[in-house]
């Protein structure tokens, strides 16, 4: 969206008012502050990326995600439990360097304003939790830049003027800003498909079954996130512990937990079997409609960052008689085969996909899906053989996955290149597409489930499979990261710091020649 002169003059009248609002300076110093004390940080808004704890204010639960564009936009969502306010956010430019604040906001050029969609959401039968939920958009960006915005006010009167509301501006404000803004926060869009990110390094969190009782990971979490040396987070599935408990209550919790990293990070998620109840219901309440190019209810989506393409998918449509379960099992199988086919490899040389129950484990105290001999995730349905049962390893090959990350399983897990339990290779080099070749030959598979939830970690038991490389059983994370050439994963310890397990896959400089 271009920047009218009502626009302008809304834009200044915006940032005059964001000085007036508490708090609006101190999103990276108070997530800083919480990262440095060491607390999970979960069940307040203290030091929280948005301004109100649970229930107690207009703006709650921020977070964001890529738009469907990622290098040209991004979206917001947040809880409000005041229905009468109107509802709406602001994005600026941000000029310089620093802390965002409101000097940098009056300097920066205003890109756009918008409303917000606003759904109504209660869970629970007596005790309802009402809330509002409010999605908002921005699109037409620029590529690997950094923005910053706030959410909770619509700039204009409450007669439908103003940014919001498509009319002119008459400069008063709808409501009083103090009232209804969140603080400041800042995104960065992502790099042209293909292009590194000019200032920072690319450097994606991954993880799954983080939950908000002995969630270990998310200090260090909100460390990097303040510390502006985070690009986004994959949560692959298991949230909260349990989403829908509490009349959705610990949805609440989680996602005013994770505001610190998500309001300026890009925070995606896919469902596990703790989002399961009663068909999904909270999960999709709370992220239908945030994540890019999504399938129904947020079960599945997929986007370009740099030089990587990301699906992110449902495993757990095979294992629930429900609409978004069974239900979807062609219809995600269908839209994972034609998006994977317009993945342009030219300009996204490597292609990562995430699911929450992995493909490949070794032997540990659960009797899971990936210990199966016919896993459902990895070979489909158990049909006879001459029918498509939709397994998701034959996609995997076909497409040419370099890396699948499944969670589910309470610890941490690296494969070699396997496909239908044959490795590919061992040990040194076996990570490097030979020359001549533009890929390993055999997907890569990871378990990273050790983000830190109630259930504590699922010990390795026995010899580990012939497919493993690493197995460990301490919490912690995978930090990605990517060139052209190569795709290299680090497992972090969620409280020191050290780097647990590292591997990088290769591919020669002439693998995927960019096109003219
Ligand atoms: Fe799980």
């Amino acid at each position: 969206m271009g920047a009218g002169a009502g626009f302008l003059l809304a834009a200044a009248a915006a940032a005059g008012l964001l000085a007036a609002a508490p708090g609006a300076a101190a999103a990276r110093p108070a997530a800083a502050a919480a990262a440095a004390g060491g607390g999970g940080g979960w069940g307040g808004g203290a030091g929280g990326g948005s301004r109100a704890p649970p229930g107690a204010g207009p703006v709650e639960q921020l977070r964001t995600a890529y738009g469907d564009d990622p290098a040209r936009g991004f979206r917001a969502a947040w809880s409000s439990r005041d229905a009468s306010a109107p509802s709406g956010w602001a994005v600026w430019r941000r000029a310089g360097a620093g802390l965002p604040g409101h000097p940098l906001v009056a300097a920066g050029e205003p890109v756009t304003f918008g409303g917000a969609q606003v759904r109504r959401h209660s869970e629970g039968v007596l005790d309802a939790n009402v809330q509002w939920l409010l999605t908002a958009r921005a699109d037409g960006l620029e590529p690997d830049t950094d923005y910053v915005y706030a959410v909770g006010c619509r700039f204009g009167n409450a007669e439908g003027g103003g940014a919001g509301g498509g009319g002119a501006w008459d400069g008063r404000p709808a409501v009083r800003p103090e009232d209804c803004l969140s603080a400041l926060h800042t995104f960065t869009t992502a790099p042209r498909p293909g292009e590194l990110p000019g200032r920072k390094p690319l450097r994606v969190a991954v993880y799954g079954d983080m939950g908000v009782k002995n969630g270990r990971s998310l200090p260090r979490l909100k460390a990097l996130a303040a510390a502006e040396n985070l690009t986004a987070v994959m949560h692959v599935g298991d949230l909260a512990y349990n989403m829908w408990e509490d009349s959705g209550r610990r949805s609440d919790v989680f996602l005013e937990g994770v505001s610190p990293v998500a309001a300026n990070v890009p925070y995606h998620v896919c469902p596990g079997n703790h989002e399961s109840f009663r068909d999904f219901a909270e999960y999709r309440a709370r992220f239908d409609g945030t994540m890019p190019n999504q399938g129904p209810g947020a079960m599945w989506h997929g986007f370009d960052l740099g030089p990587v393409h990301f699906v992110m998918f449902s495993s757990e449509v095979f294992f629930y008689s429900s609409r978004h379960g069974w239900g979807l099992v062609p219809a995600q199988h269908r839209w994972m085969r034609q998006h994977l086919a317009a993945v342009d490899r030219t300009k996204t040389p490597w292609l990562v996909t995430m699911a929450h129950r992995p493909m490949y484990c070794s032997p540990n105290d659960d009797l899971d899906d990936c210990h199966e001999r016919h896993s459902l995730v990895r070979n489909g349905l158990p049909l006879p053989f001459k029918f498509n049962k939709l397994g998701y390893e034959e996609l995997l090959q076909e497409f040419r996955v370099d890396l699948h990350v499944g969670a589910h399983e309470h610890s941490y897990e690296r494969t070699w290149p396997v496909f239908r339990g044959k490795v590919g290779g061992k040990g040194a080099g076996a990570y490097d597409t030979p020359a001549g070749h533009d890929w390993l030959g055999k997907t890569v598979h990871l378990v990273a489930g050790a983000a830190g939830c109630r259930e504590n970690t699922d010990p390795w038991l026995g010899k580990p499979g012939h497919f493993s490389a690493t197995r460990l059983n301490g919490y912690g994370f995978g930090l990605l990261s990517a060139s052209r050439t190569e795709l290299a994963f680090e497992q972090v310890d969620h409280a020191t710091g050290e780097v647990v397990d590292s591997f990088t896959i290769t591919k020669p400089a002439s693998a995927f020649a960019e096109a003219d």
